[in-house]
C-alpha cells in the first residue's frame, strides 16, 4: 500500500460517529488524526486502526481549548502532506427543559458545538489544500427543534448557519463545505441520556461514515452542500 499523504483531521475521532469516519479514511488510504479529551479511548481506536494498515495519529486535544487547537496547527505544519479533510464531529448533547438547564450546561454546549469548529476552521484554514473539502458533521437538531433539547438544538442550527457562511467564503479557493443531518445513531452519546429510545431503531455510525465516503468520493466539479439521513423506521 503506498504511504498516504492526504490527512483526514477528524475532531471527535475516539468513539462512535467519528471513529467510523476515520477508520472509512483510513480504507480510502488517507492518513487521520483524531483528536479528543480522554487518551485512552483515543490510543484504542488508532491502535485498531494502525492494527489495520491505516496510517492513524491520536491528538489528545479538547476542541474548546485554544491553546490545544494550537497543538493541531502545530501537527499538521509538520505533517508530510496535505490537509485535505477537516470533519468537525465533535459534539455533546446535554437536555433539560429551559426552566431546569443551567447557564453552564448551555454554554459548554454551544462551545464545544458551535465556537469550537469555528476556531478550529479559523486555525486549520490557511494550511489546507485548494482542493479541500470541510464537513460538518451536524444532526436532525440543525433543521428540526425538539423540547428540553433547546441548547443542542440552538448549536446545530447555529452550527449550519456558520457552514453555509464558511461554503459561501472559500467556495472560490476551491474548498467544498458540505453539512451531514444524521438522525440518531446509536453511539455512547445515548448513554447519559434520561431517555429510553430504542438504540436498535438508530442509524449505525457505519452509516454516516458511508456518506461521508460517498460525499468524498464526488467528482472535483460536483458539491454535494447538504445531506440528510434518516432511519426507515423514523426518529426513534
Ligand atoms: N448519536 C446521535 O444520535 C447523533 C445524531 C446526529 C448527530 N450526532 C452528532 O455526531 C457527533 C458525534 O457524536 P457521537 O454520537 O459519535 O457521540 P460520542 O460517541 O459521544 O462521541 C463524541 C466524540 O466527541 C469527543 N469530544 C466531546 N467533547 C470534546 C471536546 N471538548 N474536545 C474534543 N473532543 C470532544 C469525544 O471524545 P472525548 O470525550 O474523549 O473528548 C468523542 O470522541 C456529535 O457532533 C453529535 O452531535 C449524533
Amino acid at each position: 500500500m503506498p504511504t498516504p499523504s492526504d490527512l483526514a483531521v477528524i475532531s471527535g475521532g475516539s468513539s462512535g460517529i467519528g471513529a467510523a469516519i476515520g477508520r472509512m479514511f483510513c480504507e480510502e488510504n488517507k492518513a487521520v488524526a483524531l483528536l479528543a479529551r480522554r487518551e485512552e479511548n483515543l490510543r484504542a481506536v488508532s491502535t485498531y486502526l494502525q492494527a489495520e494498515g491505516g496510517d492513524a495519529h491520536p491528538l489528545v486535544v479538547d476542541v474548546s481549548l485554544s491553546t490545544d487547537v494550537e497543538k493541531v496547527s502545530a501537527f499538521v505544519k509538520k505533517f508530510k502532506g496535505s490537509l485535505k479533510y477537516l470533519v468537525h464531529n465533535a459534539g455533546l448533547a446535554r437536555v433539560g427543559s429551559v426552566e431546569h438547564f443551567s447557564v453552564a450546561d448551555w454554554k459548554r454546549t454551544l462551545d464545544v458545538n458551535l465556537t469550537a469548529p469555528f476556531v478550529l476552521t479559523r486555525h486549520l484554514l490557511p494550511l489546507m489544500s485548494p482542493d479541500s473539502h470541510i464537513i460538518f458533521i451536524n444532526s436532525v437538531a440543525g433543521k428540526q427543534t425538539f423540547p428540553e433539547w433547546s441548547a443542542y438544538c440552538a448549536s446545530k442550527h447555529g452550527l449550519r448557519a456558520f457552514a453555509d457562511t464558511l461554503r459561501k467564503e472559500v467556495a472560490a479557493r476551491g474548498i467544498k463545505v458540505t453539512t451531514l443531518f444524521p438522525g440518531a445513531v446509536d453511539t455512547p452519546l445515548h448513554d447519559s441520556l434520561p431517555y429510553d429510545w430504542e438504540r436498535e431503531k438508530m442509524l449505525q455510525p457505519t452509516h454516516v461514515a458511508e456518506a461521508v465516503r460517498y460525499i468524498i468520493r464526488q467528482p472535483s466539479q460536483v458539491t454535494v452542500p447538504e445531506l440528510d439521513l434518516s432511519h426507515n423506521a423514523g426518529l426513534f
